[in-house]
């Protein structure tokens, strides 16, 4: 059993992801929810959370508003990718819940020293409260058992030819995180791209029911970015540190020390994986590598349909 704070900019992806673990309450203990401003605004990104629980009956599960910026720049709201709302696509009732009136690192921080048991760390958005909580409180850090993340890359880039943008939106923070010596699970880009579910496997959900419907009116959304690039598929980022926490065996990965750039024009925001060992400093990011796509794909549909069924 994995209990998790997860910590996100939802984001279709992260709505998928967070809908993977609700599907499997045998192996995910959500103790709380925290957002970040990243793919929209704070206040969006929270109201999008708040709706999809509400809409999916999980309004018990707590959520907190965390950081509206980067620690030292400026948000950059990605509306290409997931529309103004931030979630565009499903038309879902407002939200009924209200945040827990904590900021996101109170929250954490307040989590994590109540608990007596590990807590893993889920990130699939910018780091900025991540890595607040880490300079705020190293006691509640040290309660971290890992940190499973969406972001990054080995070579590749998505916001910058070299720098995905969880990374990109805010590097100092990230930084922060790499450095702090926690064990890290790595979805870079290259896992994730991997990973990319075929643009007819998620229309096989259509007709099922709650979960099924809202991941097939996500994802027609959402997966418009790559149809009009005239891709065959497309990566869910965020599902995919929930599928290695739920299926480790289809992946593998391979531990580097990595950092972050923060200065370059050119590279602001590249995750720096130290082949060689050329640093003085401890491989503690397990960056993943390979996966079974098929085994993927299959385990993601599989577990909608679940969610249709614990849901009702
Ligand atoms: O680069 C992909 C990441 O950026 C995902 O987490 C997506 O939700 C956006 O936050
Ligand atoms: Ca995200």
């Amino acid at each position: 059993m994995y209990r998790i704070i997860m910590d996100c900019d939802p984001g279709h992806d992260d709505i998928i992801a967070l809908m993977a673990m609700l599907a499997h309450p045998e192996t995910f203990e959500i103790l709380g929810i925290t957002t970040v401003a990243g793919n929209q605004t704070i206040e969006k990104v929270t109201n999008n959370a708040l709706k999809v629980l509400d809409y999916l009956g999980f309004s018990q599960i707590p959520v907190s508003q965390g950081a509206a910026k980067p620690l030292c720049r400026e948000p950059e709201p990605q509306p290409d990718a997931h529309g103004e709302s931030g979630l565009d696509g499903p038309v879902l009732p407002p939200a009924v819940s209200k945040t827990t009136g904590l900021h996101g690192v109170r929250f954490m921080e307040k989590i994590l020293l109540e608990q007596t048991e590990s807590v893993t760390l889920l990130a699939t958005g910018p780091l900025t409260n991540v890595a607040l909580l880490l300079e705020l409180n190293p006691e509640a850090a040290k309660r971290i058992e890992r940190i499973c993340l969406m972001g990054g890359s080995l070579y590749g880039g998505n916001i910058l030819p070299r720098s995905e943008f969880n990374i990109y939106h805010d590097p100092e923070a990230a930084r922060i995180v790499f450095r702090s010596g926690i064990p890290i699970v790595m979805s870079g880009l290259e896992i994730c791209d991997a990973a990319a579910v075929p643009l007819d496997a998620y229309p096989t959900l259509a007709g099922g029911g709650k979960a099924s419907r809202l991941t097939v009116d996500m994802l027609d959304f959402y997966t418009e970015y790559s149809r009009v690039r005239g891709w065959s598929d497309s990566a869910i980022f965020d599902l995919t540190p929930v599928m290695q926490l739920l299926r480790p065996e289809i992946f593998t990965g391979e531990n580097y020390a990595v950092d972050v750039e923060t200065q370059g024009e050119l590279c602001r925001g590249m995750t720096v994986a130290d082949f060689t060992g050329t640093w003085d400093a401890p491989k503690s990011t397990c960056v993943l590598k390979t996966v079974d796509r098929d085994a993927y794909v299959q385990t993601f549909l599989e577990s909608i349909r679940k969610l249709d069924s614990v849901i009702g």
